[in-house]
């Protein structure tokens, strides 16, 4: 199954087929019969079960310490996820526990996590900042993305996520940091935004904007600053709350627009408009036992680009089981399955703003997954079932059940 957007549903299927591998890169892909002589090299054999693009998660915030299953139960009881954060839960908390760890620890952490995924079938997967949140701590988050990305299993595609919260220092204006959402998001412009852009340390920049986080107005100051040093920008839009971050999204050209549980459809026209890739994330949907369903089918029917991810974190979504997300996708968001495979390969590349990956082509990156069936609808299907066989990153076999 190339993804190679040819055939039904795009799947592009080759019967009976070879995939050549050198180095990192497919070679040659093509039915079996018609495959070069390839003498003494290293062979995987599929037996007869399908192989299909590595899978991109194309958005999660990975690095983190410590848990959260105290808000988990308290959601139960009745709390929202407003109410937590409003009471100095939530992302903060997290942040006191990554502001603590060393970097070595949230590496190890962070390691544990991307074995887990790549078990599933990952190869890429986008890492935020965002449990720092401050100029260090930030930093810190990035260079363990990078560190993992470097040592792990699976590609890491990082994203500056300091406008995650507004930082206790800046709660209130009579502290010395003071001025609230504004005032932080300044900080950021000045730094750490330009040595991030100088040290590679992200390629995206990402914001939060709902109540009690960050403003349209702080989001786009933040998102045009980052696209000057040639970030891509990328935007959690209308979780909770309406607020106006998915037309901000389709304003500034961001490559995506993440949640959208409260999309309206002139919100939905203007990301197809845009061509913004528009990230299912049914886990945390489902998670904080969301009052809106992502209107996943509206935002396929006009047009959009739609892909799916994780969204792994311990608040809103601690799983790192990308096909199970893929199926509520489906079951809650009204994708089909074919659109939800789509979505964590080709589609989701398309979110992370790389052409390399997603898709079996000759020239693409050799990430493959082999699964252990004949249909890759199984992924969607058999929920929490580990299903693939071999994982291949980067021309080398990096899993194997
Ligand atoms: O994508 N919504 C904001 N950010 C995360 C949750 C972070 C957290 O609760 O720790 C999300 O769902
Ligand atoms: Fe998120």
């Amino acid at each position: 199954v190339t993804m190679d957007g040819t055939g039904a549903h795009g799947f592009g299927v080759v019967d009976d087929a070879c995939v050549v591998v050198d180095a990192d890169r497919i070679a040659w892909l093509g039915r079996r019969v018609d495959a070069p002589p390839l003498g003494g090299v290293k062979r995987v054999d599929a037996r007869g079960a399908c192989v299909m693009p590595g899978l991109v998660d194309c958005h999660t915030h990975l690095v983190f310490a410590g848990e959260r299953s105290d808000e988990f139960a308290r959601r139960a009881r009745g709390e929202t996820y407003a109410q937590i954060m409003a009471a100095g839960g939530g992302i903060r908390s997290t942040m006191n526990k990554v502001r603590a760890a060393s970097l070595d620890a949230l590496v190890d952490d962070t390691m544990t996590r991307a074995h887990a995924l790549s078990r599933r079938g990952v190869t890429t997967v986008e890492i935020k900042s965002g449990y720092g949140l401050d100029v260090e701590n930030e930093l810190k988050m990035l260079r363990a993305a990078r560190i993992v990305g470097e040592r792990g299993p699976v590609d890491v595609v990082p994203t500056l996520l300091a406008a995650h919260a507004v930082p206790p220092e800046y709660d209130d204006d009579d502290h010395h940091d003071g001025g609230g959402a504004s005032a932080w998001v300044a900080r950021i412009v000045s730094d750490p935004l330009p040595e991030v852009a100088r040290e590679k340390l992200a390629t995206s920049c990402d914001v939060f904007i709902e109540q009690n986080a960050f403003s349209v107005d702080d989001a786009r100051t933040l998102l045009r600053a980052a696209q000057s040093h040639g970030l891509h920008a990328r935007v959690h839009a209308e979780q909770l709350t309406h607020q106006g971050g998915a037309q901000l999204a389709a304003e500034v050209g961001a490559l995506s627009a993440g949640h959208l549980e409260f999309v309206d459809d002139d919100d939905i026209a203007a990301l197809a408009k845009a061509n913004v890739a528009c990230e299912v994330l049914a886990l945390a949907q489902v998670f904080l036992r969301g009052l809106r369903a992502i209107p996943g089918r509206k935002l396929v029917d006009a047009g959009c680009v739609v892909a799916g991810g994780t969204d792994g974190n311990p608040g809103t979504a601690m799983s790192s089981d990308l096909p199970l997300a893929a199926g509520l996708a489906v079951t809650q968001c009204g994708l089909t399955a074919e659109e939800a495979l789509r979505g964590m390969t080709v589609n989701a590349a398309r979110a992370v703003g790389l052409d390399d990956r997603g898709v079996l082509a000759a020239g693409k990156r050799a990430d493959l997954v082999v699964l252990s069936g004949a249909s890759p609808v199984d992924l969607v299907y058999r929920w929490s079932e580990p299903l693939a066989r071999v994982v291949v990153r980067a021309g080398h076999v990096v899993w194997e059940a």
